[in-house]
């Protein structure tokens, strides 16, 4: 089916559903799901009953896209992210970016669990993401272009808004919340990298490394939204010894760093609305 007719099917469905004017659109990482809880929530829809939307299918990932209120602002937020390495194509990865559009939302605020290879990084750190590298993964722009959506060739100089990081960095001052700024890199997965994958990802330029977010941000910047990301580092890549890195243990860096998510976020929030 042609991805617009789906946008629309989707999108008309959440229409009879909620009657939400949200401007801000949340999508939650791995293991970062807690901050769900502090939304003042008005509709909760699983995954499962809206059209076209995929099923996350990985442990530490909701299913839920919720409507409500952050910080006093209302919000959509996607409890549970589609990730490319569970069989979804770029373009349905990207779907609830566009539908957060097309329903009227302004700002997305992402958040993702990410391997750090800044040597400077420690586990539970924060970063946010001022640029990005996308050429490991497939740009979810391939194909024939929606020209309602956005322009072929979309400029890619300030994919995260500058203005935004000014204000998280404030939030951070403000709130002893140490945020580092720097550069995602995005893979596939589902493998972690090889020693040799990590060094050659610091060299390139970057100062973390994850499986998600970036294909967002690229159909987020085509259609006009405003993104901001942050990064919890829940591994280290560049690492002396031979340990390895394993699900759990990103989902459990995740879970202590979540606050410092939480806080910021909302205070983001509020301070959009
Ligand atoms: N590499 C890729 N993706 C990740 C990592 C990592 O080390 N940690 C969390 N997501």
């Amino acid at each position: 089916m042609d991805v617009m007719q789906q946008l629309n099917e989707t999108v008309n469905y959440l229409k009879t559903r909620v009657n939400n004017t949200a401007k801000v659109g949340i999508v939650l990482g791995s293991g970062l799901g807690n901050l769900s809880e502090v939304i003042e929530i008005e509709e909760s829809i699983p995954y499962g009953d809206i059209p076209h939307f995929p099923v996350s299918t990985v442990k530490g990932h909701g299913g839920k896209l919720i409507f409500g209120k952050l910080g006093g602002t209302k919000v959509m937020c996607m409890s549970g992210r589609f990730h490319y390495y569970e069989g979804y194509s770029a373009q349905q990865v990207v779907l609830p970016i566009r539908v957060m559009k097309m329903l009227g939302v302004e700002t997305v605020l992402l958040s993702n669990a990410a391997g750090a290879v800044n040597p400077n990084y420690k586990v539970g750190d924060l970063m946010v993401i001022k640029d990005h590298i996308s050429f490991f993964t497939e740009n979810p722009l391939i194909g024939k272009n929606i020209e309602s959506l956005g322009t072929r060739f979309p400029d890619m100089s300030e994919p995260y808004n500058l203005e935004l990081v000014a204000k998280a960095l404030e939030i951070g001052k403000a709130n002893n919340i140490e945020l580092h700024q720097g550069v995602y890199t995005a893979v596939t997965g589902p493998t972690f990298e090889t020693h040799a994958e990590y060094r050659m990802i610091k060299i390139i330029g970057s100062d973390v490394v994850g499986m998600s977010t970036v294909q967002e941000c690229i159909a987020a910047v085509h259609c006009g939204l405003k993104v901001f990301a942050v990064s919890v580092v829940t591994d280290l890549g560049i690492r002396e010894g031979n340990d390895v890195i394993t699900h759990e243990e990103v989902l459990h860096a995740a879970k202590q760093a979540e606050p410092k998510l939480t806080l910021l976020f909302t205070e983001l929030a509020k301070s959009i609305g």
